[in-house]
């Protein structure tokens, strides 16, 4: 295993070795399972530069995933790196409470300047959950100083993934994410995934998309308008395993939330800033103007933890306007505005204006036609995505379309072997995520989908020898 270098005394001075050790006596990752929970080593890396990582024994990966959706701009960014080593030496940080910065103000001007309709405002945050907290807070606080305490529920989807702090977090409807989790369940509806791989067989897309239209109006008229204060969606599914709705789906729910005066949230943590081609993909790709967007990750192209909800001029006027001047919104963080943060989002937002959205929309198309020829591969019964981000789902048979029978780790089975290739893949169940840094080239693309076949070609291979699966 090779050295990590460490930064402190400018030398190579931890073993790869010694780190995975050090990780498994004392650190908790994300998502972990009871069984292995603080004993756990995941696969170590060490460092990054453009669409590659190098791991803990040197091995040279296509970062498939771009880290969590987010390394946008690609690793070891020299214009990124340099604008938050100056600003930090110009001002590391200041409190939000009574005083603010310039690069959040400039920000802000910047994000309202792409933002759709009336959106003009930005609350800054320290991530998504962060985000979609603070969208969902807000809510509660509009409708409360607006004299409507009742009007508080938040109607959600199967698929959704929408954070890790306790509301948001109530939100998600993915399989597994609340077998063993608590959520503040008595605010929250779900309603159906716009999933069309998984809409009813012989349902065309027209009538899937009626189906899930049908089903909002009529749980609108069951629960009642009065009682529901927002709809939270993201325009893609991301961690739901890329989940692209029917055409014309969701600026159908638009308009009934909008006559049913129900706030829009559009989840963007993962779509805006880059991923679909555009700053934000809400007005753009979807033909909607939602109320509040939240985002994050691309922001800052990961490389500062910063997210923020873009808010309605409507909504903040009619706060201005209320019976209560005096209501205090009593939300904020000791990270909101945060002036590395607002300055590096800043540099980021200047790249992908200068030419990193235009590349986007080149070689998306590319990147899904490349990734939909392993259809061809009998374990693959669907590849599907936008822009730069796509899912390669298996499944036992595409007739059954059962995921579970194949609930044999597929989705770690490819990852392992594609980690042997040169490719970090995101598994998800019996899911592949793709979603790789936006600088990637059509050349590297290629190389990309040559080894996610090969991948899971072994993946095959294996099931059909240990007798799991016949495909
Ligand atoms: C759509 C969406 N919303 C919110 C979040 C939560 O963001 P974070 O992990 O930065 O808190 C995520 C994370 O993947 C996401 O995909």
């Amino acid at each position: 295993m090779a050295a990590v270098r460490d930064f402190r005394h400018g030398q190579a001075a931890l073993e790869a070795a010694d780190a995975v050790a050090l990780a498994k006596g004392h650190l908790v990752q994300p998502w972990p399972y009871a069984g292995d929970i603080g004993a756990e080593a995941r696969s170590l890396v060490t460092s990054g530069d453009g669409i590659y990582l190098i791991d803990g024994d040197g091995k040279k990966l296509i970062d498939g995933p771009a880290g969590m959706w987010c390394i946008n701009a690609g690793h070891r960014r020299e214009e990124l790196a340099r604008v938050m080593y100056e600003q930090t030496m110009e001002l590391s940080y200041n409190t939000p409470w009574y005083t603010m910065n310039a690069p959040s103000a400039e920000l802000s001007h910047r994000i309202a300047d792409h933002a759709p309709g009336d959106l003009s405002h930005v609350f800054y945050t320290t991530g998504g959950s962060s985000a979609v907290e603070t969208a969902l807070r807000f809510m509660q606080f509009y409708n409360n100083v607006r004299g409507r305490p009742e009007k508080k529920l938040i109607l959600s989807r199967g698929g959704a993934y929408h954070g890790s702090t306790y509301l948001s977090a109530s939100l998600n409807g993915r399989p597994r994410d609340r077998d063993w989790m608590d959520g503040a369940d008595e605010l929250v509806v779900k309603l159906s995934s716009p999933d069309p791989f998984r809409r009813p067989k012989g349902m065309t897309l027209e009538a899937f998309a009626d189906f899930l239209v049908d089903e909002f109006r009529d749980s609108v008229k069951r629960l009642g308008a009065d009682r529901i204060g927002c709809f939270v969606g993201e325009p893609v599914q991301a961690s739901g395993g890329v989940i692209v709705p029917p055409a014309g789906y969701l600026k159908r729910i638009r308009e009934i939330c909008r006559e049913n005066d129900i706030l829009y949230v559009s989840d963007e943590v993962v779509t805006a800033f880059g991923r679909l081609g555009h700053v934000f993909a809400s007005e753009t790709l979807f033909d909607i103007e939602p109320d509040m967007i939240t985002f994050a990750k691309g922001v800052t192209s990961g490389y500062f933890p910063l997210g923020g909800v873009v808010i309605s001029e409507r909504l903040l006027r009619d706060l201005n306007r209320s019976n209560h001047p005096d209501a205090m919104f009593g939300h904020g963080y000791t990270y909101t505005s945060h002036p590395v943060g607002c300055a590096v989002a800043l540099k980021n937002l200047d790249l992908l204006e200068e030419g990193l959205l235009d590349h986007v929309r080149e070689v998306g198309p590319y990147f899904q036609a490349r990734l939909k020829t392993l259809e061809e591969l009998p374990l693959v019964g669907d590849v599907r995505g936008a822009g730069l981000m796509a899912c390669v789902e298996c499944v036992a048979d595409r007739e059954s379309m059962d995921p579970l029978q194949l609930d044999k780790d597929v989705g770690k089975r490819i990852d392992a072997h594609c980690h042997e290739l040169g490719l970090l893949v995101r598994p998800l169940i019996n899911m592949c995520v793709m979603s790789p840094p936006l600088v990637i080239t059509r050349e590297q693309i290629d190389h990309l989908v040559e080894i996610l076949r090969e991948g899971i070609s072994r993946t095959m291979d294996d099931l059909r020898k240990e007798g799991v699966w016949q495909g």
